[in-house]
């Protein structure tokens, strides 16, 4: 992190570039989190980094991105699941860490209330359960719907999963016509501990904490999965209601109560600041002993008349803090550094420590980051640490925020050993002797032996099988290690997996007849295999495993080129722009850098324009549309076209691809709407609803959402703020208007 620079010394250059980093890495954890079910980041780092955003922003306004992460909540809904338009948004809540900003929570509300320091205020003090959140709709007392949050605005249709819930009444008697509860999906430490039990048998990957196994559990396409998982829900919250459910948030959490939910028992009602704090400190000593995971104590003004004046602000109510509990600190030995290649290629170092005790979790791996952090740098040459490297002995502060995977905070240098030596991070693979290499403005080495390395491939495999890829019924991180050790009956591509009954049928060490595997288990893998040979092109995109091509891009992608061919003949066609475009980045840098010798301003379009000049104008074109897609910029696009161009990969998937009858996405329905097969752009600050809600709106209504004008675009929405994009569009000739316009046209105003 480069929480070095004082936002208050920031230039406005910095500044900016550090909203652009923190926008990037703020969506990039999001992603991870909301919709992979794999967080990357501690919440503890997750909650400083918007911190951060929201301070530069603060002294910054005009430096505001249009994509800024303070206006966001959670993640866009991944496919898989119908969507739902919640009734009522569903928001996040502000964080508060000390224990004054308790305090200034309950002065922000007097000064908003115009109430004086004397004036009775209380609140709602009760434990922030960390699972996920779920929106249960009930019309005349029966449950009809259960939605995920999603990204606030749209989630998943999950109806029939919950229904499996036992915590979740199916009906209801006495409730008010519309009633939709919300609270939180949880699982018990007992339940998730059985549940990883069972996953390690079956040869599944194990969950990384209750809150995953919970989201994984609930996620499930399949509902008897859901059914045969252990999924607990507390009620704490309402959308849209018919009639009230009480005066004050604590008999509304009493009303649920007796409509038969969960509600938990360490609700208390708290007369000001000291009383919240002080059961802040109640629930955290209980912690330990709750049998399930919290992150924090939500504090929420009890009265719901004050509520419904407090309102809310983009995306989180005014009425209602999350109290945070710290990261779980502890100090032991670093005993070795091991170098981990990845998927990508990455090579990334886990410290390995002499074990030790955090917040009741046995540590003995921690993550090391890259090979700047362990010198003491950030990824941009920051200091870090006081500039401390870590080195192999010395004794580390190790840094658990209750669930992702432990990291190395900071190192004791007085308890450095004489003999500790700096660490040298290789330039070669560990696992196939390739040069390992890192590029510009990359923080990562990776490895360049792409196929040929063992680690890589399997990896790739493991992606390829994992669930929002084919997901493979039996075959799973382990068997891929397994198949792909096996000198008879080898899985070293995608490909081989769907080749596998037919090479086992000639073979004589027959699948069935090995150790552990029997005519069934080899059947059924042999089936769930056959079953997965028709794939939607979304999840072939995704399965492919590709650098920064996550779900949610590799369905943009698909919802664009609509078919396989269509895909691979545009990054084939965009392959020579990709090239200029590294080029010209190249050459925009050297003008800078000469610019900055010679004392004068640099010349960066004539530049630029010099370069791309030479390109075919069909590749520009094929470039243009490709990044034009609104979410995919320059480095998805390159590192598709670099992936198509290798020709191993090339091969691995052409192979791959022989194998599949893939599913055509479906051009979005030519809605009966004025911007139905339009291409739209949004800009500048939308100031009635957010960015993520006007892009889900404009593609209900059939329209293509892009993130870049260009020829192609039809129509430019600008709010306050808008800039270059306004001045291209206008250039075009392209119509433009406001937000209110926009809400007139597709009658939403
Ligand atoms: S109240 C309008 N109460 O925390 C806000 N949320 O970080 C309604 N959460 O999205 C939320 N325990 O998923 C509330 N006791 C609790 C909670 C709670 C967990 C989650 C919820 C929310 C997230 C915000």
């Amino acid at each position: 992190m480069t929480d070095t620079i004082e936002v208050n010394v920031l230039t406005e250059q910095q500044a900016k570039a550090e909203l652009a980093r923190l926008a990037d890495a703020l969506a990039k954890a999001n992603l991870a989190y909301h919709t992979d079910d794999a967080p990357e980041i501690s919440d503890a780092d997750y909650d400083s980094l918007k911190r951060r955003n929201a301070e530069i922003e603060a002294r910054f306004p005009d430096l505001k991105r249009d994509d800024s992460p303070s206006d966001q909540v959670g993640a866009p809904v991944a496919s898989g699941f119908s969507k739902v338009t919640h009734a009522v948004s569903m928001l996040s809540l502000a964080n508060a860490f000390e224990d004054d900003d308790v305090a200034e929570f309950d002065t922000r509300i007097r000064k908003y209330l115009g109430l004086n320091a004397g004036a009775q205020l209380s609140y709602t003090a009760e434990p922030k359960i960390d699972g996920l959140s779920l929106s249960l709709r009930y019309e005349n007392g029966a449950l009809v719907q259960a939605a995920t949050r999603g990204d606030g605005t749209v989630g998943e249709n999950v109806t029939a999963n919950a229904r499996t819930i036992d915590d979740v009444p199916q009906t209801l008697t006495g409730a008010p016509e519309v009633l939709e509860v919300r609270g939180e999906v949880y699982m018990s430490h007992p339940d998730f501990d059985a549940l990883n039990a069972r996953q390690e048998e079956t040869g599944q990957k194990p969950f990384a904490n209750p809150r995953n196994a919970a989201a994984g559990s609930l996620r499930q396409l399949d509902a008897n999965i859901t059914r045969a998982r252990p999924l607990r829900f507390f009620a704490y919250a309402w959308g849209a209601l018919s009639n009230p459910l009480a005066d004050t948030q604590m008999g509304a959490i009493e009303r649920l109560a007796e409509l038969g939910f969960q509600t938990n028992p360490l609700t208390t009602l708290c007369a000001g600041p000291k009383e919240m704090v002080a059961h802040y400190r109640r629930i955290e000593q209980a912690r330990a002993t709750l049998g399930y995971d919290i992150d924090g104590v939500v504090y929420k003004v009890n009265d719901l008349a004050l509520q419904g004046r407090l309102g809310f602000r983009s995306t989180t109510p005014r009425w209602a803090v999350a109290h945070k509990f710290p990261a779980e600190l502890a100090w032991t030995r670093l005993d070795a550094i091991d170098i981990q290649v990845g998927r990508t290629g990455a090579l990334s170092p886990v410290a390995r420590l002499s074990p030790v005790t955090v917040g009741g979790v046995v540590v003995s791996n921690a993550t090391l980051h890259n090979e700047d952090y362990i010198a003491g740098r950030d990824n941009k040459g920051g200091i870090i640490r006081d500039g401390k490297d870590i080195r192999v002995g010395d004794w580390v502060q190790v840094y658990r925020a209750g669930d992702v995977i432990p990291k190395v905070a900071d190192v004791d240098l007085s308890k450095r050993p004489a003999d500790a030596l700096p660490f040298q991070f290789p330039s070669q693979c560990p696992e196939c002797g390739s040069d390992a290499i890192r590029e510009e403005g990359d923080a990562v080495r990776r490895c360049t032996g792409g196929l040929i390395c063992p680690a890589q491939a399997v990896e790739k495999l493991k992606h390829f099988v994992s669930r929002g890829a084919f997901d493979i019924e039996g075959l799973g991180a382990k068997q891929v290690e397994m198949f792909y050790h096996d000198d008879q009956l080898p899985i070293r591509t995608p490909a081989d997996i769907f080749s596998l009954k037919a090479r086992d049928a000639g073979n004589l060490s027959k699948l069935a007849n090995r150790d552990g595997w029997g005519e069934t288990s080899a059947g059924n893998l042999f089936d769930a295999i056959d079953e997965r040979r028709d794939v939607p092109l979304g999840r072939l995109i995704f399965a492919l495993g590709i650098r920064h091509v996550g779900e949610v891009a590799a369905n943009d992608l698909a919802r664009h080129y609509l078919t396989w061919d269509a895909f691979a003949e545009a990054i084939d066609a965009a392959a020579p722009a990709a090239e200029c475009h590294l080029q010209a980045d190249a050459a925009e840098a050297a003008e800078r850098k000469a610019a900055a010798e010679e004392g004068r301003r640099a010349r960066i379009k004539p530049v630029r324009d010099n370069v791309w000049a030479e390109v075919d104008p069909h590749a520009q074109a094929a470039w243009a549309d490709l990044t034009g897609i609104d979410g995919i910029g320059a480095s998805v696009a390159t590192a598709l076209v670099t992936t198509f161009q290798q020709q191993a990969e090339r091969r691995s998937i052409e192979a791959l691809v022989s194998n599949l009858q893939i599913e055509t996405t479906e051009a979005p329905a030519a809605a009966d709407s004025p911007v139905a097969g339009k291409t739209v752009v949004f800009t500048g600050t939308l100031e009635k609803m957010t960015r993520a809600e006007a892009k889900a709106r404009a593609e209900a209504l059939g329209a293509k959402v892009s993130g870049s004008v260009s020829a192609k675009t039809d129509l430019l929405v600008a709010g306050p703020g808008a800039g270059s994009k306004a001045k291209k569009a206008a250039d075009l000739g392209i119509e433009t208007i406001d937000e209110d316009g926009w809400l007139d046209l597709i009658g939403a105003s």
